[in-house]
């Protein structure tokens, strides 16, 4: 049985209109019975963000993620193309490479020495003339697929449709930064004992920024930015760049040509199921969140500024601030976060009631339970 059907009770008081609704039950948060549902219905047919294309500039360049489905290979071909793969070798299943590199000319395996060009296609097989009706074309990497917008690089196990299909309009919306414009700079990757969705949840409301950042970047309020396609959106009010501390002057220049709504302040979005893009008026941020189990996460907070900014005088200086500033919170919340978790496990633990700073919270849950079967329309 569906290990989400002895709690629909509960998930119907979740899906409820926003007034009278409540928490999702702890066992979302917490069941690895669960965990593995979102799985297969999440991880394995979205999205999900790597990175950006300007962290492999070079032919032979590569990264590897660990991801819900499996070790995946990004690299740059000799062609410049961006291709991506199972990162195992098509013999026995050795891991091909680790880290992030350049292969050089081909992706050699470590265990047998089967050799692999960048484009997948194997190359070197020694000692297999004894192996009936062997075809080494037959025998390359195994793609995954993988689409880009903007620089940004998507990988997706089973996809159900296209990239732009699932943004939806969010290039619209974000159009007037010039994301393309973006270049990466800077990353973290904290290790939070807490179940993913808390992150997601956590980082679309501002209702605990006055108390958890009270000594950074204190209190926020936010409006409801419409979506459509499979992400969500609110923005953080404040003319003055969000991505520093109140403090902090003077952040890098405003992006040119930014129009009337992308001025008012910072775009907080969630791409489901994994992925927050924050987008100022001066740089972006991600949250980039890898589901390891029920109560473990990955989170990569990787920081972007346009590439005009780069060159400035002063950007050595001005860019720890902002990056200081990603860290700083972003610890924060994975303190608040790791104890939710631990709390969650009560056995006398109910659903409280949400507030109506909690829309956001709300619909990063609804989402994921629409993808698994569960609605309620009430
Ligand atoms: S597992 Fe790769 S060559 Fe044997
Ligand atoms: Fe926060």
């Amino acid at each position: 049985m569906n290990a989400l059907h002895p709690h629909s009770d509960a998930l119907k008081d979740a899906l409820a209109p926003l007034a009278r609704a409540k928490s999702m039950p702890s066992v979302l948060y917490t069941d690895p019975a669960i965990f593995a549902l979102e799985r297969e219905a999440l991880f394995l047919k979205h999205w999900f963000f790597l990175c950006r294309t300007e962290q492999l500039p070079n032919p032979g360049d590569y990264r590897t993620f660990d991801t819900p489905g499996g070790p995946i290979i990004l690299v740059r071909g000799q062609d410049m193309a961006l291709r991506c793969f199972a990162n195992y070798c098509r013999h026995r299943g050795s891991l091909l490479l680790k880290g992030q590199g350049n292969t050089g000319a081909r992706i050699m395996c470590p265990y047998h020495a089967w050799s692999y060009f960048s484009d997948g296609r194997l190359y070197g097989c020694p000692d297999m003339a004894d192996a009936e009706g062997f075809d080494r074309r037959e025998n390359g990497l195994v793609p995954v697929a993988l689409e880009e917008w903007a620089g940004f690089l998507f990988a997706n196990f089973a996809p159900q449709k296209p990239l732009l299909d699932h943004l939806g309009d969010l290039p619209q919306r974000m159009a007037s930064h010039r994301l393309d414009q973006m270049r990466h700079v800077w990353s973290v990757t904290l290790e939070p004992n807490c179940n993913w969705k808390l992150i997601l949840e956590n980082a679309m409301e501002t209702y605990h920024t006055g108390i958890v950042h009270r000594d950074t970047v204190g209190a926020q309020t936010q409006r409801d930015i419409p979506a459509t396609g499979d992400w969500l959106c609110m923005q953080v009010l404040s003319r003055r760049s969000i991505g520093t501390m109140n403090a902090d002057t003077p952040p890098l220049p405003t992006i040119e040509g930014l129009d009337d709504d992308a001025r008012e302040g910072t775009y907080f979005t969630v791409i489901h199921p994994t992925l927050q893009f924050a987008v100022a008026q001066d740089c972006l941020w991600w949250l980039n969140v890898t589901p390891i189990s029920a109560n473990q996460s990955r989170l990569e907070i990787g920081g972007c500024f346009p590439e005009s900014s780069l060159s400035l005088p002063g950007f050595a200086e001005n860019r720890r601030l902002y990056e200081h500033r990603w860290e700083a919170v972003g610890r924060e919340d994975v303190g608040i976060l790791e104890d939710q978790q631990k709390a969650l496990t009560s056995v006398l633990f109910r659903p409280g009631p949400l507030s109506g700073r909690d829309d956001k919270v709300q619909q990063v849950g609804a989402w994921g339970l629409r993808q698994m079967g569960v609605t309620w329309t009430t």
